[in-house]
């Protein structure tokens, strides 16, 4: 019977060539940086355990070795989105950047949503892949690129909640174009994981969609800073040995995995929170609605597009007057102006109300 290999099934043979080369990296017992010789820790600062937990990782990781709080936050984050394993990185920009360029290479092809985050158009500029870029959320463009030739493997990126446009790809059916072309599907959680999805765990997860690669950051939803990749233990294993951004840079703050690690374990234990937050979309998005603005998308973000540069500023400006912070973002963060809301569960009605009558008077008295 024919047998079709997984997409990631490479890095089991790249990884034991690296073996067989001497050349394998893999986690290490935690160094004592106060007797280290291989740190970076100058002052011996890093080393100092303050209140609140080592502030700084004293190296890279694969030099510093294994501190309890990486590990515990990747295992419990693993564990949560229920993948084999996890690897954090110090931001979300360091994670698709080192993870893009890590996995694809020349004669590769990456299929790219047009309106992916900066870090992923980095990351695949840096890889030397092809890149095809596709029209949003298109997923017949997605399967046409997928059907030329192509010497190399395929992997398809996607955010799976759109920070600008608050809109979502329809993640089955990519999954099932990526694995009719044996491509990989890295789907970037970003701004979907702690509130959208069951127990906020993502839109992959609400699709009941398995990727083969997944990035949160701990910058967004919990309140921290950080990030990370989850997938297979050997796509972990093959980023510690060649992510460059977690190669050659100095490890995530253990303060930060711990702060990070709290508030995941947080938003799982208090589903309130997230509820809080999409009830505050919901009474944002009608009260909206009723003063004549149709925002885009659906969720926690609520953007709405005032295709007139000059206007999307002055409404800015005139929101600011009455002390709402609302930006106004342009080209070329976007195609199309618009003004772009985000809520959050610390927000009350009262304060959605204010929001509201404070937009409704500046749109008011600045007519189209
Ligand atoms: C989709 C997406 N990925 C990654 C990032 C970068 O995350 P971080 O702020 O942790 O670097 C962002 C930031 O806005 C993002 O929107």
């Amino acid at each position: 019977m024919f047998h079709v290999k997984h997409p990631l099934s490479f890095l089991d043979d790249a990884l034991a060539d690296l073996a067989r080369a001497g050349l394998l990296r893999q986690r290490r017992a935690p160094v004592d940086l106060a007797r280290s010789f291989c740190s970076n820790d100058y002052l011996g600062l890093a080393s100092e355990i303050s209140p609140a937990g080592a502030a700084g990782a004293g190296a890279s990781r694969l030099i510093a070795g294994e501190r309890d709080e990486h590990l515990a936050l990747e295992l419990e984050v693993a564990a949560w989105l229920k993948a084999p394993a996890a690897l954090a990185f110090t931001s979300g920009y360091a994670a698709n950047v080192g993870a893009i360029a890590a996995l694809a290479g020349a004669g590769d092809r990456i299929v790219s949503d047009a309106l992916n985050h900066a870090s992923i158009v980095d990351g695949a500029r840096l890889s030397r892949a092809e890149v095809v870029v596709t029209p949003h959320l298109d997923v017949e463009a997605v399967e046409r690129a997928l059907a030329l030739p192509c010497r190399g493997r395929q992997w398809v990126v996607t955010e799976s909640y759109f920070s600008m446009d608050a809109d979502a790809p329809d993640l089955r059916s990519l999954r099932r174009a990526c694995d009719a072309a044996n491509a990989a599907l890295y789907v970037d959680e970003a701004h979907a994981l702690g509130v959208l999805g069951p127990g906020g765990r993502g839109l992959a997860a609400e699709q009941e969609v398995t990727p083969d690669i997944t990035v949160g950051t701990f910058g967004k939803a919990f309140g921290a800073g950080g990030a990370f990749v989850a997938g297979s233990d050997s796509l972990v294993r093959w980023l510690w040995n060649r992510a460059r951004s977690f190669v050659f840079s100095t490890g995530l703050s253990p303060q930060l995995a711990a702060a990070a690690r709290l508030n995941v374990a947080r938003a799982q234990g208090d589903p309130s929170l997230a509820a809080r937050t999409l009830q505050n979309a919901s009474r944002l998005r009608d009260g909206l609605a009723a003063i004549g603005i149709v925002p885009l998308g659906f969720g926690h973000i609520v953007p709405w597009l005032e295709a007139d540069t000059g206007r999307a500023l002055a409404l800015s400006a005139a929101l600011a007057e009455r002390g709402q912070h609302v930006l106004a973002v342009r080209p070329p963060t976007v195609p199309t102006s618009r003004l772009r809301l985000a809520v959050t569960a610390a927000h009350g009605d009262h304060d959605i109300d204010a929001l509201l009558r404070a937009v409704a008077e500046c749109v008011a008295c600045l007519p189209r």
